[in-house]
């Protein structure tokens, strides 16, 4: 039988002996909706199997919050290395000039969004390059990235550039992360249109809880015009518990965004920094480490 979301019509098959009960609690793995799908008999059925089939997309998640140095990049390679680890095919997408994720990951002078979109590339796929870590890929940035605000700023339509040549290689992966940049422009207004899901990290300062306000309310804007379907749950990262008032505001974190904001919290890791320092994953370098802990059971709980 084929069902449709509710909320973002994305198309599933699900096993006919599945419904053997009345009705079945689901959740888009594309949106994360969750709604019941009647059996058979149910006269919306024949209005759902009225329609084409599309291909399952991956999940597109956006790591973004305009407050600089909240851990965006850290969680974008943490979160895709732990997603991977657990056999996903991640593919990561370095959209910051800034270029850290790529760096982080080792690489330099690499083809990036830019070729893409200048035709220094055939398809988005040439410009992928594959990590050392197994099932993570990742499309770097460079620095001819900062040239792409000025020449398509003004374009008619410049913010579904990611998003329309993303769905040519979006079959081949079951995660799509996306860094920003600390600033709503260019490359931010392109990953959150392309996202179904956007995660905002936030620390517990009392400016940071402010930039994941606004981060909100440009989403609030994007839901009800060109990205219905786009989620958004806040992280908080670098959290360290002996501080009275990062309690303070992650209580404050905690009541305003309750059922959007994640459970695992990130907490402050001395190995993270040393993680950097030597180009990998905390997973990889400090496997057992608290923070290595914590972005494992964040992916089970988007996973999950
Ligand atoms: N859990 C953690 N424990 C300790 N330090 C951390 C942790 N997460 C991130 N950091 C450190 O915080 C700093 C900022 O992290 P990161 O570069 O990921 O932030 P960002 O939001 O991407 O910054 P920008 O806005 O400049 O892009 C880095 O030095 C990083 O090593
Ligand atoms: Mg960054």
């Amino acid at each position: 039988m084929i069902i449709t979301c509710e909320k973002c019509r994305t198309k599933y098959k699900i096993a006919d002996d599945l419904l053997g009960k009345p009705e079945l609690k689901v959740r888009c793995h594309k949106c994360s909706h969750r709604f019941i799908v009647y059996r058979a008999a149910h006269a919306e059925d024949s209005f759902l199997l009225q329609d084409e089939v599309h291909p399952d997309y991956s999940r597109v998640i956006a790591i973004s919050n305009q407050k600089g140095g909240v851990a965006k990049t850290t969680t974008t390679l943490n979160l895709g290395a732990a997603l991977a680890k657990m056999g996903k095919r991640v593919l990561l997408i370095d959209f910051d000039v800034q270029a850290n994720l790529t760096i982080l990951l080792g690489f330099r002078k690499t083809r990036s969004f830019y070729e893409v979109l200048t035709g220094g590339v055939k398809n988005i796929g040439e410009a992928v390059v594959k990590t050392k870590y197994a099932n993570l890929s990742l499309l770097p940035s460079s620095s001819k990235m900062a040239l792409l605000k000025k020449k398509y700023l003004s374009q008619h339509n410049f913010e579904y550039l990611l998003r329309d040549k993303l769905r040519t290689i979006q079959d081949s992966y079951d995660h799509v992360l996306i860094d920003t940049p600390p600033s709503i422009e260019f490359f931010t207004l392109n990953a959150l249109v392309a996202a179904n899901m956007v995660i905002v990290p936030s620390t517990c300062e009392y400016l940071s809880m402010h930039g994941v306000s606004q981060i909100h309310d440009i989403i609030n804007v994007l839901k009800k015009s060109i990205n219905q379907e786009v989620e958004c749950k806040v992280l908080i990262t670098m959290y360290d518990e002996r501080n009275t008032s990062e309690k303070v505001i992650c209580d404050k974190l905690r009541q305003t965004y309750r059922d959007n904001l994640f459970r695992t919290v990130i907490g402050k890791d001395d190995k993270m920094q040393e993680s950097h320092i030597v180009n990998a994953p905390i997973s990889h370098y400090a496997e057992k480490s608290s923070a290595s802990l914590q972005y494992m059971q964040l992916a089970q709980e988007i996973v999950g």
